[in-house]
């Protein structure tokens, strides 16, 4: 069931941002101190629609002709572990090059591959910055975790990584799930 979509003092500035960023404006760069070249990290707390945003741009995309440069491809962090269990390393190249949306990072567990655990994230993390500094790839994430989260989770080095290819965003507000 589709609602309505609501724009109102929570999402407004943010839509502004955004819609300047997927249109490839500078005054991203000029009045928002944002990077185009960059991928996109949005922050917030449950329900405030982050995830409804990259689905609504993905939608878009594939309806209309004009917009086929900002398709991308989605994936839950939790579906990208266990697929990972399951189809182990073939799986991951798959996710290696493409815009992709990680959705909801934080929320996945650690992989258990054939008893070998790994923070798998960290991994196409860094897999896919390499492809950012030599191609440009970008990256969307969507997470509930803070900056100081995001640290303990993936650690200084993938942090690092992160501040370098991503535009941090904040979607705040109340959950709008009801
Ligand atoms: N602008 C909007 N107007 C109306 N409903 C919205 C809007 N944005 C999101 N929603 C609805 O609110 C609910 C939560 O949205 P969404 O799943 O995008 O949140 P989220 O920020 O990704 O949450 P979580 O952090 O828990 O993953 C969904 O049912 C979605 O359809
Ligand atoms: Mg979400």
């Amino acid at each position: 069931m589709n609602r309505t979509f609501v724009v109102d003092n929570n999402n407004e500035k943010f839509l502004h941002k955004i819609s300047l960023y997927f249109n490839n404006s500078l005054e991203f760069e000029e009045k928002h101190n944002g990077e185009l070249r960059k991928g996109l990290l949005i922050m917030g707390t449950h329900g405030t629609g982050k995830s409804s945003l990259f689905n609504v741009i993905q939608n878009m995309s594939r309806k209309n002709n004009d917009l086929k440069h900002l398709w991308h491809r989605i994936i839950h962090t939790k579906d990208f572990v266990s697929k990972f269990e399951t189809e182990g390393e073939f799986f991951i190249n798959n996710y290696v090059t493409g815009t992709v949306l990680f959705d909801d990072l934080g929320s996945e567990k650690i992989a258990n591959y054939w008893g070998i655990k790994e923070n798998i994230m960290c991994r196409i993390i860094e897999l896919r910055y390499m492809n950012y500094k030599s191609n440009g790839l970008k990256t969307y994430i969507t997470t509930n975790l803070t900056h100081k989260e995001l640290q303990l989770k993936y650690g200084e080095r993938v942090m690092d990584r992160l501040y370098e290819m991503f535009n941090f965003m904040e979607l705040t507000g109340n959950s709008r799930r009801f």
